[in-house]
């Protein structure tokens, strides 16, 4: 069975912030900003927008896009490190607002990598044969969890939500490979301060591991799908800062055209970075059916996770 995204949807919030905006209260510039990361702007959440908020309208757009009914997905996964509350999950709350049956929901949690292991756990489920169509949704409130008074954190983060239907899908396309890993031994470098409730990273080293790791994951995933780097169409990695993109690309032996950048306008949305840009591709007409896509992404933990795709239903 080929499994694989029947639906597709992406939401962010109305809250346009460009670099300017810092300047009015840290020592910082829209120059070193856009020339150090790749970051023009970036969305934030309302005052009332939760983060489940965000999940439910992606979530609605994906289920119209698969052309199913509320009632035929059977089960939600979520990746989120910025859920409303630890419990219920973000998960939970969709089951009610999207009027779903009384079906399993979980949420996620591998931060900027957590798109990746969400869909590659609903591909288990799907090849399993016992479930039909699950809810993925990538989605992130980092605005509610970044330290404002911290220059080389607080410009990188926004909000956002992606959301996919995956189920089984016409022979040849669909997931064609994977790979998840994770070192806990890198987690001092980048986690949640529970002092303050806000994220400490230490970017110098968390950079040295993403342009190591997105380019040695790229690579296997494409090896073990049986193709080589000049058969991928686009190349769609963590929006996390262009100079690791670009780093990834050129490990990837991939042309600058094919890499997927949307950093420049939402900065790194972490959970919902990866489908952010495949929804920008989408819209801009740069991913038809049975194009060769391989998404890649790493975060806290550390973690990561890749796929190669041939996309379409
Ligand atoms: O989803 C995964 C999460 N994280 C990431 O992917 C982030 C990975 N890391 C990065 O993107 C980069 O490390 C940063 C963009 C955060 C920083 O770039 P860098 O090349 O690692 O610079 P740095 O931290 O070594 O800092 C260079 C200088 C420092 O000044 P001194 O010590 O040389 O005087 C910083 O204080 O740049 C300074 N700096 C800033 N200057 C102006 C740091 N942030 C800023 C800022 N504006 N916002």
């Amino acid at each position: 069975m080929d499994v694989g995204i029947k639906g597709f949807g992406t939401y962010v919030p109305e809250k346009v912030v460009d670099n300017a905006y810092f300047e009015t209260f840290l020592e910082t510039s829209d120059e070193w900003i856009s020339k150090m990361t790749g970051i023009k702007e970036r969305r934030w959440a309302g005052e009332d927008q939760e983060t489940s908020d965000l999940a439910y309208e992606a979530s609605v757009k994906a289920i119209k896009d698969a052309g199913i009914k509320p009632e035929d997905i059977d089960m939600v996964i979520v990746a989120t490190s910025t859920g409303d509350f630890p419990f219920p999950t973000v998960a939970n709350m969709l089951q009610e607002r999207l009027g779903l049956g009384k079906v399993a929901t979980m949420d996620q949690l591998a931060a900027c990598s957590g798109f990746m292991y969400s869909l590659i756990t609903a591909k288990q489920y799907i090849a399993s044969g016992d479930y039909q169509n699950i809810l993925v949704v990538g989605v992130d409130k980092l605005s509610k969890i970044t330290d404002m008074t911290d220059r080389s954190t607080a410009i990188l983060f926004g909000d956002g939500a992606g959301a996919a239907v995956i189920g089984e899908v016409s022979e040849g396309r669909g997931i064609m490979s994977y790979e998840m890993g994770s070192d806990g031994s890198g987690g001092k470098y980048l986690y949640l301060n529970p002092e303050n409730g806000k994220i400490f990273m230490n970017g110098r080293e968390v950079f040295k591991f993403a342009v190591r790791i997105m380019g040695e994951a790229s690579r296997n995933v494409v090896e073990k799908a049986g193709i080589t780097a000049d058969d991928v169409d686009m190349f769609v990695p963590h929006q996390a800062n262009i100079r690791i993109m670009e780093s990834a690309r050129e490990r990837l032996g991939i042309p600058k055209e094919k890499m997927s950048v949307s950093v420049n306008k939402f900065g790194n949305t972490s959970a919902a970075s990866i489908p952010l840009s495949i929804g920008q591709e989408l819209e801009n007409g740069r991913i038809k059916d049975d194009d060769v896509l391989v998404l890649v992404g790493f975060g806290g933990g550390l973690t990561w996770g890749a796929i190669t795709l041939r996309w379409g239903k």
